[in-house]
């Protein structure tokens, strides 16, 4: 809980995320249960002596890709459909926990069918905890198929081709290109981009997280991303900052995520204020939970920590992240509602 007069206020916030991987949601506990479970021998390495020693290792990231090592030697636990489904579960729990209403959740296929695991037990593993948690939580969301743009693009596009019957039954609601940025740029995955827009899928697109502002247009232009995941660094172009406030583009931004991975100094010095003053819509996301000191709630508490927002801009952050949402207008209109109903009783005499 963080020493905010806000706090309660914003757990009762009902929230909206739009940068998540599942596969980011797997605890150096659930590594160690899975890696037994599974016979699968971890890394011979200091950092896997226990579950401790794992979480102590996340503490000191030096970069994107320091993390991605560790990240895709993790998922090597991952085997069953039902491990995908207890992965998934494990999320949405934690994130009704912190009021989040509506998620739109990152897959990485590619990360378990290089292991030969069939991309069927995954989709069906990940839908089961979506569906279930629908039905229990009333947490609605979307699965959002990403490509590594550290792999070949041919790759990318058996993938695509690999999950038809997953496209077509709309069980997959969106793709999305993760993983290194920098040196793999958005223009190569051009086709396969354009394809998904063919089959009727939304794109979004990592950009501008270590990657310079010219990710972020490579993106919008040679993708069509309709969203941006960070897209921190449009702060060093005023002119697309002032058109992608002008588009409404959203951005997903994860300020401990990227503090973690050194991409800022403190959450302070993101510029979350210059991006509300200039009509930038964003949402504040967990980006791997697991990984970068836990989930949405911590977020928006680290950003009040360091910005002090009043309730209005809050809410104002909530409702960008409701109308950036591939939703219907009448799940928005609930959430909007929630929104406008908070009780008072959240509210802190401070506020
Ligand atoms: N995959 C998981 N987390 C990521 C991040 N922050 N950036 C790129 N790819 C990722
Ligand atoms: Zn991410």
């Amino acid at each position: 809980m963080c020493k905010s007069p806000l706090h309660s206020f914003l757990l009762s916030l009902p929230k909206c995320e739009h940068h998540i991987h599942l596969e980011g949601a797997l605890t150096p506990q659930l590594v160690f249960d899975l890696a037994s479970k599974n016979n699968i021998p971890l890394p011979d390495l200091p950092h896997y002596q226990s579950p401790e020693a794992l979480a102590a290792r996340y503490a000191v990231f030096n970069s994107l890709d320091d993390f991605l090592n560790i990240h895709y030697a993790n998922m090597s636990v991952l085997i069953t459909e039902d491990d995908f489904y207890e992965l998934a579960w494990s999320y949405f729990l934690a994130a009704h926990a912190d009021g989040v209403h509506h998620a739109e959740v990152f897959f990485d296929p590619q990360s378990h069918t290089s292991r030969d695991i069939p991309i069927a037990s995954v989709i069906k593993g990940y839908k089961r905890a979506l569906d279930r948690a629908e039905a229990e939580l009333c947490v609605t969301s979307q699965l959002i198929m990403c490509f590594l743009r550290h792999l070949p693009v041919s790759s990318a596009h058996t993938t695509f081709d690999s999950a038809t019957e997953f496209i077509n039954d709309g069980t997959i609601h969106a793709v999305g290109l993760d993983s290194s940025e920098v040196g793999f740029r958005p223009e190569l995955f051009t086709d396969v981009f354009s394809k998904a827009k063919e089959a009727g899928l939304r794109r979004t697109a990592h950009g501008g997280e270590e990657g310079d502002v010219s990710y972020i247009t490579g993106a919008l232009d040679a993708l069509d991303a309709e969203r941006i995941d960070h897209g921190i660094r449009l702060i060093e172009d005023p002119e697309l900052l002032k058109d992608i406030a002008v588009r409404g583009t959203l951005l997903t931004i994860c300020p401990l995520s990227n503090v973690y991975l050194r991409t800022t100094k403190s959450v302070a010095s993101l510029p979350l204020r210059e991006f509300l003053e200039a009509g930038v819509q964003f949402s504040l996301n967990s980006d791997d939970p697991a990984y970068f000191g836990g989930g949405i709630l911590n977020n928006y508490c680290a950003v009040e920590e360091a910005f002090g927002f009043s309730v209005d801009e809050w809410r104002r952050i909530a409702i960008a992240g409701v109308q950036g949402s591939w939703i219907d207008d009448t799940r928005k209109r609930v959430l909007l509602e929630k929104i406008d109903d908070m009780p008072e009783s959240d509210l802190s005499p401070n506020a």
